[in-house]
């Protein structure tokens, strides 16, 4: 897309030495985002809430290369150690970023990034990881170019870059509550990058917990790249993206209203249709665990029984994600303690909520 292309100025040697850091977070999808076409276009719109305590915090040592070539040059660390799978994903990410940033391949990149979540605690990374990376490369594009941007325009830039690497990443980079994906009534919505909507958020959801239960560290059996790709020939797709993006209009509604009851029956769907459309998918397959059934069995009976207002949610894997106004907080708290905790493996949770989004670090 033009509009991000920049205007291919050649770097000065100064110019192009320095350091970026981003800490961004991961988020909790309402509405799935599930099948792409094209370039990492969604089939259909997602919609998400913004976490807080799961992020990344990514940091960018760059300096002009000593020899040029058209090659990528990246060290990569991971918690500190060097991890050649992923600085592989990462080279490809940056040479597909070439027309974007035409300076990748004038630079060498010392990159090192860290999780406050455990390393394999099971938990997405994905959405977190890519969009620091791409708020990174936005902000040494900024500092080379000495481009003055208004933040909008910087965020949404930041949102394409981080889409090209995972889609669910495109989401993280607003605060509290992000739309990805055209859909029909929203004039600003954009299959390209995701856009902010916090302004829809009543009261009632202002101050929102997420606390994630680890129900498996495991790899997935299938990743969520296979599992977008299957969605392309699934008998149930067309249906698919019509439900969603009637789901999606619903849960606005009950944001902007302040309705619980509606805003948790949709969630509590969607999750379970993510799940479903695995299942009934070919070749069909299954990422729940039998505690992951037994967590959303106990919290629609504590519901029923309490009139407390708690919902599950999943992303595609066996993990649950707990969702409950910071009002009815302490009950909450007592009723995983007491009742959830025991299907988590090693009684792992992470306590996250609604956050404020990413955050530039200064060195
Ligand atoms: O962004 P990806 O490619 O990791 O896909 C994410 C898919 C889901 O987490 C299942 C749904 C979503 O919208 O985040």
């Amino acid at each position: 897309m033009d509009l991000y292309k920049n205007s291919g100025l050649t770097i000065g040697e100064q110019e192009a030495k320095g350091i970026v850091s981003w800490k961004s977070p991961s988020n909790i999808a309402l509405i799935k985002y599930w099948g792409k076409h094209g370039k990492q276009l969604p089939l259909n719109p997602s919609i998400s809430f913004t976490l807080s305590q799961a992020y990344t915090q990514t940091t960018i040592e760059y300096k002009p290369k000593r020899k040029s070539s058209s090659k990528i040059d990246i060290d990569f660390y991971f918690e500190g150690q060097k991890k050649p799978t992923f600085a592989r994903r990462i080279v490809k990410y940056f040479e597909e970023l070439k027309d974007i940033f035409p300076f990748l391949p004038q630079l060498s990149f010392e990159i090192n990034s860290d999780n406050s979540f455990p390393h394999s605690s099971g938990i997405a990374s994905s959405a977190s990881s890519m969009s620091s990376l791409a708020l990174c490369l936005c902000s040494i594009e900024r500092d080379i170019f000495k481009k003055e941007m208004e933040t909008e325009a910087f965020l949404q830039k930041a949102s394409y870059v981080a889409r090209l690497g995972s889609g669910s990443a495109s989401r993280s980079i607003h605060p509290k509550v992000a739309l990805w994906g055209n859909t029909n009534g929203m004039e600003e919505s954009s299959d390209l990058f995701s856009i902010p909507m916090k302004s829809v958020l009543h009261d009632v959801f202002r101050k929102f917990h997420d606390d994630i239960l680890i129900v498996s560290k495991k790899a997935k059996s299938i990743s969520s790249s296979e599992g977008h790709a299957i969605m392309s020939g699934h008998r149930f797709k067309d249906g698919r993206i019509l439900q969603a993006n009637k789901r999606l209009h619903i849960l606005i509604k009950a944001l902007k209203n302040g309705k619980l009851e509606k805003f948790g029956n949709i969630v509590e769907e969607e999750a379970l249709t993510l799940h479903s459309l695995m299942m009934s998918s070919n070749p069909s397959y299954l990422l729940m665990e039998p505690n992951t059934l037994q967590i959303i069995m106990e919290i629609q009976e504590f519901r029923k029984n309490s009139k407390i207002p708690v919902y599950f949610s999943l992303d595609a894997g066996p993990n649950v994600h707990v969702l409950y106004p910071d009002s009815v907080a302490v009950e909450v708290n007592d009723f995983i303690n007491s009742r959830l905790l025991k299907y988590c493996k090693d009684r792992e949770y992470i306590k996250d909520y609604m956050g404020s989004g990413p955050k530039e670090l200064d060195f």
